[in-house]
């Protein structure tokens, strides 16, 4: 397995349409598990005014930012319109209970 997977903890840990704060050097990371169990990590910064996505509420695939309202795609990291951005995606894979990312595209960011 190539890139820089970390294990970050147990789907368990995280409540069903919520989210936890992965905190690294290079930024946090928000991993949601939405209602219907699909497991997304994305960075904790929305593309407007970087508000905490963590804090926002999780609705179907999307979580709608606490600041001003602008609702981001978790499996993209897109902006659904009218509003334009997007957040950066990362990598992750479930083995078994354990959530593993991938922080290589934290790490390329931050060189
Ligand atoms: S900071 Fe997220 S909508 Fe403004």
């Amino acid at each position: 397995m190539s890139g820089l997977w970390r294990e970050v903890g147990t789907i368990g840990e995280i409540p069903a349409a919520g989210s936890r704060v992965v905190r690294t050097d290079a930024g946090d990371v928000a991993i949601f598990r939405t209602a219907q169990g699909a497991v997304h990590a994305i960075e904790d910064r929305c593309p407007h005014k970087a508000g905490p996505l963590s804090q926002g509420i999780v609705h179907g695939g999307r979580v709608t930012c606490p600041l001003h309202n602008w609702v981001i795609d978790l499996a993209t990291g897109g902006v659904i319109g009218p509003d334009e951005g997007c957040v950066r995606t990362l990598p992750l894979r479930l083995d078994g209970e354990r959530i593993l990312l991938d922080f290589s595209v934290l790490v390329r960011r931050a060189a």
